[in-house]
């Protein structure tokens, strides 16, 4: 504890309380799915880093391909071009969806948002963008003009970009026309016909955009009707389908995109997080007659593509296809998600469990089934005591994302899903849980 408190003065003095970490602690090492601290303390990192380490901390191929990169050369611009990163690109459209085969790297998330309005709007001769209430597309002014998980990520920056119109999200365990008595009737999409019909009309739509799986929004996957009812609009009305891949991507749901789990195939797809396991890269990937239509200056980057982290995507990809991480994810997926089922009919403060692969939602509900925001936060600390590092999402912070790397194996699956349970009688045992101990960060 001494020396996480001493780097957390250090760190307090130095950066602005909006960059924020989840948890006071510092780590010294990481290795697959364990970090040790700067105390010695070693801990289960169910949090993959913020769904980036898919297939957890210094993967060896990863780091393999990343060492004979860097003695050649660590950057190209804009200005040349390099191998690496045409074998990233290259690679990647192996794993893409059909007729996704063509590339724009950048750094981060919020960047191929970016990129994917541009791209959209450009292509089309179109304005308008559709998002859906709930979602998170990343911090950028372009990106939070669709972002609507929390109003606190929109506040005091208004104005945001125009003509950017938002409909229910399909988040069923919340339906926002109470269809979970009544059973679903794809309301959410006569919702999206609405805004067609009222607030924008179809000709002026650029693009839809979506997460097939909802993130920071609460960790929910679209119905898969809603998602083919969806392509069949845009079709429609000639609006380009953009899914939000950069949490679901990359091997989370048990495939390597969610797209391909639903079979649904959108126009445009972005990629970040797991891409390059936490070097910083992202792509946009599009069909080719799309991407065609968008000439040279229309769009650019400094360090999109980066060799080094193009190394990292290479032995990120090889890992997973070699090492069979996507059976992996989805054999271990249905683990957690029957063992967290059994917790639900155990403790009443689980609401609701979901998800895809190991992309996995636990939905934390108080008695009269508002969100336990307090027990959530109480639940985070007692499984960072007992040795395993998760967090929290949705606008109330109330529900848990189990997001272990998909490399994890059966035992320590098991490890932590008994700290979670062990943690979870604390909680519940405990009695009084409206007022958790104060957290660092917002
Ligand atoms: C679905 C989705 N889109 C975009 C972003 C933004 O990514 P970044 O933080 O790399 O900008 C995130 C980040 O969590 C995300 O989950």
């Amino acid at each position: 504890m001494a020396a996480d408190r001493e780097l957390l003065e250090r760190a307090e003095a130095v950066f602005t309380p909006a960059y924020h970490t989840y948890h006071a602690i510092g780590i010294d090492e990481g290795k697959g799915c364990r970090v040790t601290d700067r105390d010695g303390k070693r801990y289960l990192d169910c949090s993959s880093g913020l769904a980036v380490l898919n297939i957890g901390h210094n993967p060896p191929r990863v780091l393999e391909r990343v060492m004979r990169q860097l003695p050649r050369f660590v950057h190209t611009g804009g200005v040349y071009l390099n191998e690496t990163t045409v074998e990233a690109a290259e690679l990647l459209t192996t794993i893409t969806p059909p007729g996704l085969d063509m590339v724009f790297f950048s750094n981060s998330g919020a960047e191929v948002v970016e990129g994917a309005l541009k791209l959209a709007r450009h292509v089309s001769g179109r304005q308008g963008l559709i998002a859906f209430r709930g979602a998170f597309h990343g911090r950028t002014l372009g990106a939070v003009s669709l972002t609507s998980s929390t109003s606190r990520y929109r506040e005091r920056y208004h104005p945001l970009l125009p003509s950017v119109y938002h409909a229910p999200y399909p988040f069923c365990y919340h339906c926002p026309f109470g269809c979970k008595e009544t059973g679903c009737t794809l309301s959410c999409l006569a919702g999206l016909e609405e805004l067609l019909r009222h607030t924008i009309s179809p000709r002026e739509v650029a693009a839809i955009i979506i997460e097939p799986v909802l993130g920071e929004g609460g960790y929910s996957p679209a119905p898969s009707p809603f998602l083919a009812g969806l392509r069949r609009l845009c079709d429609e009305h000639g609006i380009l389908l953009i899914f939000d891949e950069v949490q679901s991507g990359m091997g989370r749901t048990g495939d390597w995109f969610a797209a391909l789990t639903y079979g649904v195939t959108p126009d445009i797809m972005t990629v970040a997080k797991g891409i390059a396991s936490g070097f910083p890269l992202s792509a946009l990937v599009s069909r080719r007659e799309i991407m065609g239509k968008w000439p040279a200056w229309a769009h650019g980057t400094t360090f999109g593509g980066n060799p080094v982290s193009c190394a990292a995507a290479i032995g990120t990809i090889e890992t997973i296809r070699d090492g069979h991480l996507l059976e992996n994810c989805r054999t271990r997926g249905a683990e957690a998600m029957a063992r967290l089922r059994g917790m639900k009919k155990r403790f009443p403060l689980i609401g609701d469990v979901r998800g895809m692969g190991l992309m996995i939602g636990v939905e934390l509900v108080n008695r009269d089934g508002s969100p336990a925001a307090a027990a959530c936060e109480r639940l985070l600390d007692e499984c960072l005591q007992r040795g395993l590092i998760i967090i929290n999402c949705g606008p109330d912070r109330n529900i848990v994302r189990f997001i272990p790397p998909i490399s994890i194996t059966e035992a320590e699956l098991t490890e932590a899903l008994d700290i979670l349970e062990e943690a979870l009688a604390a909680v519940t045992g405990a009695g009084d849980i409206s007022a958790p101990a104060p957290r660092h960060g917002p």
